[in-house]
């Protein structure tokens, strides 16, 4: 009885430990008493049902394979509203109507502190963006609205093309490449380009540098580093390794230019101008890049993937970008005659307002390879939400996949189709920009980005989606929502292959 042996062993060495470990010891019998007893709790009849199996269980699924956890835990309990714990978290996951209906306007739910424990992506830099009051954060919204003010946004339209024609010129005369790296790649540096300033946008390095260190933050969530972030896990002193590091590249250009004392007309130059406090400006950007590269270089991946999957739309998209080129021709041949010098002539209200073909295909892709779950604390009163209740300080999770994907509203909803209806009727019945008390911010700029970048691509190269053997395929690769951070399909599965055409970039 190798077990009882061990286990009497264990006993006369405690009984000769010292009082540290018996002092450890007893509290950690002492959790376990009151976890036990947790577990047998009865629970309120207005509590929604549970899900079976034991709370560490949960903790596996949730992180890795979110979607078809959600999915289960609807399907196991028969409800439409369940609960599950995360350690002693109390997570609540609603689906239905006239459940979001709730969620998106309830007044004590709170998106920051939900998505804090859940998803634990941003970087936490005690005092710069963890404990970002309500009033540093008020002010990088307003910063961000004065961002994208039409003259503003305005401005940066040269300077997205310009460093977009830059980087598609490095994809040489054909091949192909996985979207999923190189298009992203391409957005992250657009995207620090209208987000950040010359000093870090102009230097490639740094912007590839930047890029390792968020996708560090973004691979390296664990478990451990949102359940438990004051343990110092290798992840975790990883992460945080990470963010020292971000945090130096934006102190540092920071210094340079104020040390430099010449004004330039960028982000970083708002932001100064604006007399911020230092960690505002720290925070605006470390915060806003990775809320906005991430979801903008997903979506740009899969407009173009589906784009090469769906020739006529494609064609459909392509003959919108030559029609807004010829209905705003150059006065005056551009010194190269260059496709983005021409497109860069186009105003900011046309990119906006003369361009319905491609609204309705980013719509589509944000519905159908968006993998979002709305996360959110109780911040308020305890509150019902289909006559369930959700307490104060519990968590509440709304996925994106129980309207986008919801086959009454969205028949055959895996099948990519731009032309779909818009329903105006159903509440909330399309969320790929939020709804209700929150909305993206930063809507705009995205979809600048989006267009002006696709735009370019259309008209300087042709291309198609191969599988891994390289043969044509005419349908995209199904989205994989368990990816909650790209949707990304299986990787190796699906390439572009795509050709230079005679046009200057
Ligand atoms: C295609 C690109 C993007 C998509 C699909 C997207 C989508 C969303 C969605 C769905 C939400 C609401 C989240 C929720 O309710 O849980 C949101 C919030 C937000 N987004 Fe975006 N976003 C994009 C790009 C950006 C960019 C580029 C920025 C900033 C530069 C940005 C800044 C924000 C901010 C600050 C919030 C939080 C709003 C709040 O606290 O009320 N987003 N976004
Ligand atoms: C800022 O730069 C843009 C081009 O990127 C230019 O069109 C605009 O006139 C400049 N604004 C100022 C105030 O210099
Ligand atoms: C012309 O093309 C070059 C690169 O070939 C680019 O750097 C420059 O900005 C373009 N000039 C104009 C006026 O668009
Ligand atoms: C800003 O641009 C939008 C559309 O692009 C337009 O509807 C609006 O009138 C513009 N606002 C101002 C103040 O020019």
């Amino acid at each position: 009885m190798p077990y009882a042996v061990g286990l009497q062993a264990a006993a006369s060495a405690l009984l000769h430990a010292g009082f540290p470990t018996q002092f450890t010891l007893a509290i950690v019998i002492f959790l376990l008493i009151m976890h036990v007893i947790s577990c047998f709790e009865q629970e309120q009849p207005d509590a929604p049902k549970t899900l079976p199996g034991h709370s560490l269980s949960a903790i596996h699924p949730f992180f890795r394979r979110r979607f078809d956890f959600l999915n289960w835990g609807f399907h196991a309990t028969g409800q439409s509203v369940f609960q599950f714990h995360l350690l002693r978290n109390q997570v609540i996951v609603v689906s239905g109507e006239r459940a979001r209906e709730t969620f998106f306007a309830a007044r004590g739910l709170d998106l920051e502190q939900g998505f804090k424990i859940l998803s634990g992506a941003l970087p936490t830099l005690k005092g710069v963006t963890s404990d970002l009051q309500n009033k540093a954060r008020n002010i990088i919204y307003k910063r961000l609205a004065t961002v994208q003010r039409n003259t503003s946004l305005s401005d940066l339209i040269p300077a997205i093309l310009e460093d977009s024609r830059r980087i598609m010129e490095g994809w040489g005369s054909g091949g192909s490449f996985d979207p999923f790296e190189k298009v992203y790649e391409l957005i992250f540096q657009t995207t620090v380009r209208s987000l950040t300033c010359s000093e870090i946008a102009d230097d490639p390095a740094i912007v590839a540098r930047l890029k390792v260190l968020y996708d560090k933050l973004d691979h390296g969530t664990t478990p451990a580093t949102v359940l438990l972030p004051w343990l110092p896990t290798p992840a975790m002193l990883k992460k945080l390794w990470a963010t020292k590091q971000i945090y130096d590249i934006v102190a540092h250009a920071i210094a340079t230019r104020e040390q430099s004392g010449v004004p330039q007309n960028d982000t970083l130059q708002m932001l100064l101008d604006s007399k911020d406090d230092k960690l505002i400006i720290v925070g605006f950007i470390m915060g806003l890049l990775i809320a906005g590269a991430r979801a903008t270089g997903t979506t740009a991946s899969w407009l173009i993937t589906f784009l090469g999957a769906n020739p006529e739309w494609r064609a459909k998209a392509l003959l919108e970008v030559q029609t807004l080129l010829s209905n705003y021709p150059l006065s005056q041949p551009t010194p190269n005659g260059s496709t983005s010098a021409h497109l860069a002539t186009i105003p900011l209200e046309a990119w906006e307002a003369e361009m319905p073909v491609l609204d309705s295909l980013i719509r589509e892709t944000l519905r159908i390879a968006q993998p979002h779950s709305a996360m959110r604390r109780n911040l308020g009163p305890d509150l019902y939400i289909e006559n369930k209740r959700v307490p104060t300080g519990s968590y509440v999770i709304y996925p994106f996949s129980d309207v986008h994907l919801d086959p009454e509203l969205y028949p055959d909803p895996w099948k990519f189709d731009p032309s779909r209806p818009v329903d105006t009727k159903t509440p909330f019945g399309y969320v790929g920009w939020g709804g209700g008390k929150t909305t993206c911010l930063g809507t705009r700029l995205a979809k600048l980005e989006l267009k002006m970048v696709s735009s370019l691509f259309l008209l300087g190269f042709q291309h198609h989606i191969v599988d891994i053997n390289g043969k044509v395929a005419d349908v995209a690769p199904k989205p994989d929502w368990n990816d909650i951070h790209m949707c990304r399909p299986a990787k190796g599965s699906c390439y572009v292959k795509y050709e230079k055409l005679e046009t200057q970039l």
